[in-house]
């Protein structure tokens, strides 16, 4: 059994106030059976930390450096967001892939940095709507998918997350249908049965692009979705609450 999770992607949004808010909120909202990450940005990835502790939160940041160290100018490590307090990363989020050029040998690179310490990647992978409009979505998540499996032995994708994040449904309010979503998801898990069984039956495979409170009961219903990654509701405490008890029945 997959342990259903959900993960708000804070993005470059939010304040202390609003972090205040949202644990809040979700303490309030008696958690026990789903998981729930909260990635807000790195400034405040400390201050989270000390308000999570001893709650079964967790907390997530939203990139790392694939070095251990260096002279990076302006980048953090997985050393440094572990000893923050986060047990889980984001990493190949599309907005990094598009405005910061990162490539699937980056995205790899930066899941396996997260995994030499410790951090569960939460990898994530989609099309754009160019390439669903040329009917190439399958082709191109295999493809993010295939770098990650070359990359990263099965042992080690055991702690992995996948999120299938359709592009062209970020920010945008438009989900994909929960069929639409499932076909992906039933793929991803093709590609995981593949390589071991026991992989496949356990990895969870978030969907992210424009979820909501009144969307979310579908498509949590679909066999091959297993959580959610959130953007913009994950910065509504009360539709975030919403949405992971709605998790919690899943
Ligand atoms: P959205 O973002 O929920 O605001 O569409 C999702 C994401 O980018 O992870």
């Amino acid at each position: 059994m997959r342990r259903t999770l959900v993960a708000g992607n804070w993005k470059m949004f939010g304040s202390r106030a609003l972090l205040y808010e949202v644990v809040d909120r979700l303490q309030g909202a008696g958690l026990a059976k789903a998981e729930v990450v909260v990635c807000p940005p790195f400034p405040l990835l400390s201050v989270a930390a000390e308000l999570l502790e001893g709650s079964t939160l967790r907390l997530g940041a939203q990139n790392l450096h694939a070095a251990a160290e260096g002279a990076y100018t302006g980048e953090v490590s997985g050393a440094m967001l572990r000893e923050a307090g986060c047990s889980y990363v984001i990493v190949g989020h599309s907005e990094r892939r598009r405005a910061h050029a990162e490539t699937d040998a980056d995205v790899v690179a930066k899941a396996a940095a997260a995994l030499r310490e410790g951090l569960r990647p939460i990898i994530c992978v989609g099309e754009d709507a160019t390439e669903r409009e040329a009917g190439r979505q399958f082709a191109v998540v295999e493809r993010q998918m295939a770098a990650v499996s070359a990359a990263i032995d099965v042992a080690e994708l055991k702690s992995c997350v996948l999120a299938y994040e359709p592009v062209w449904a970020i920010g945008t309010g438009h989900a994909a249908t929960p069929e639409q979503a499932q076909q992906i998801h039933a793929c991803l898990r093709a590609r995981l049965q593949a390589l071991d069984a026991t992989l496949a039956a356990g990895v969870r495979i978030l969907y992210g692009g424009s979820v909501k409170a009144e969307n979310v009961r579908e498509l949590f219903a679909q066999p091959d979705i297993d959580g959610a990654l959130v953007g913009a509701a994950s910065l509504s405490p009360g539709e975030f609450a919403a949405i992971c008890r709605t998790a919690e029945k899943a």
